[in-house]
């Protein structure tokens, strides 16, 4: 029993899939993936409820300070920066946690570092802090923009969202030049293409530090299929592809692992319930708000993860949006990708192949939608600019 003075941590998370790679780029062998998962657990508290740790799982032990990564969150007095904000809290790979928003966020700053956990937390607020909260960050997550209500689509929010991206990717770009960038503002299919010309006209970007976290498609995948299929929850895994808005986001079930048999029916049932998983919650919250917990839940899981990268942990995979070329007409597009030193390590591009004829056909369909969403990004940054010379 760990004292909590201490505010040890145990922390049980493999949110990739361990697999060994054959020799040369893109090998990849989707049957040697060992069955995992993640769950945050901290070991003087959080005792209930907790699924059972296979034995594949690490658990790492952080005394006081033993975290090394800094890790900003800009919206992160939203619904989604919140509860964000408290699980990055508890990760022993994390030693200071900038929490930035244009409004209310030093309650938010306040409330959290009450946690007796080693992590340093500080508030940042108004345009002019911004900076201050960038400054030496390893990782800067991205969740500030509106979210949706019901009736609307991811691409309603662009107008304003798009905006909102722009301007804080050019301070990541100015003061924290190296860090990974995860974002999760929506339409995410757009907001990353803005992200990544902002970059480039900034002479800041580096594709393998660019992200959009899809994560929440593969976690509502991997939970859909456990539950359809009777299986334990911890053991499955679902490749999710694409992008990251309705018929875009293509789970395949084909490549699911543990393997299972799937009638046509619930290949097009489960499909349409994950794509369309955030509209189940938008609705249910009937004007209150879209996804925020189960995002939160995503968006700190693959922060673990990419942190787990940046540390050398060898076999660390996740999905994610990133620039890529496994499909040559999409430059931006959702694959498992492998998180090293530097960001993306490579992209698996290998699971596109030996599709079922539905996922096949399913990926003709999106192509047309996504490179839409892909192009309306780079118009955005070339409209803005051309703007700003008349
Ligand atoms: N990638 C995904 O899977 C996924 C899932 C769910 C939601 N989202 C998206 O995440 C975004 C946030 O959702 P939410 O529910 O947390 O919304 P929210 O309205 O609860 O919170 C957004 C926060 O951003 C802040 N903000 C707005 N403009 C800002 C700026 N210029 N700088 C800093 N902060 C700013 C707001 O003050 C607010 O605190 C939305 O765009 C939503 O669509 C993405």
């Amino acid at each position: 029993m760990v004292a909590a003075a201490t505010a040890t941590l145990s922390f049980a998370s493999v949110p990739c899939r361990k697999h060994q790679l054959r020799r040369g780029a893109n090998a990849f062998n989707a049957q040697q993936f060992s069955a995992s998962s993640s769950h945050w657990q901290h070991s003087a508290t959080l005792k209930w409820g907790l699924p059972r740790l296979r034995a594949a799982k690490r658990v790492i032990v952080a005394r006081a300070g033993a975290g090394s990564y800094k890790v900003a969150i800009l919206g992160a007095a939203g619904g989604i920066g919140e509860p964000l904000s408290l699980l990055i809290k508890m990760s022993p790979l994390v030693s200071a946690l900038r929490l930035y928003d244009i409004a209310n966020v030093n309650g938010v700053a306040a409330d959290i570092s009450h946690c007796n956990t080693p992590v340093e937390v500080a508030g940042f607020t108004g345009k002019e802090e911004l900076a201050g909260s960038l400054a030496g960050a390893d990782v800067v997550v991205i969740p500030a923009g509106v979210p949706r209500k019901p009736g609307m689509t991811l691409d309603d929010l662009f107008s304003v969202n798009a905006g909102i991206v722009k301007e804080l990717v050019e301070a990541v770009a100015d003061h924290a030049p190296g860090a990974l960038i995860h974002i999760i503002s929506n339409p995410v299919n757009s907001t990353v293409p803005v992200a990544a010309e902002v970059l480039k006209r900034k002479g800041a970007y580096d594709p393998r530090k660019l992200f959009g976290v899809t994560t929440l498609d593969v976690v509502r995948a991997n939970a859909f299929v456990a539950a359809t299929k009777g299986l334990p929850l911890a053991d499955v895994d679902v490749p999710v592809v694409g992008g990251h808005a309705g018929t875009t986001i293509l789970p395949l079930l084909s490549k699911a692992r543990p393997k299972a048999a799937f009638t046509d029916a619930e290949v097009e049932e489960l499909t349409a319930r994950i794509q369309n998983a955030g509209t189940e919650v938008v609705e249910a919250k009937a004007g209150a708000g879209s996804e925020t917990l189960s995002m939160a839940y995503a968006a700190a899981r693959f922060l673990e993860a990419s942190l787990r990268g940046l540390d050398g942990d060898a076999d660390v995979y996740e999905c994610a949006y990133v620039q890529s070329q496994v499909v040559p007409e999409l430059p931006f597009f959702a694959s498992r990708v492998k998180l090293g030193r530097e960001g993306v390590e490579e992209v698996v591009g290998s699971e596109l192949r030996g599709l079922s004829e539905y996922e096949a056909r399913a990926l003709e369909a999106l192509k047309p939608q996504l490179k839409a969403s892909i192009d309306k990004g780079i118009a955005y940054v070339q409209q803005q600019e051309e703007a700003a010379l008349n």
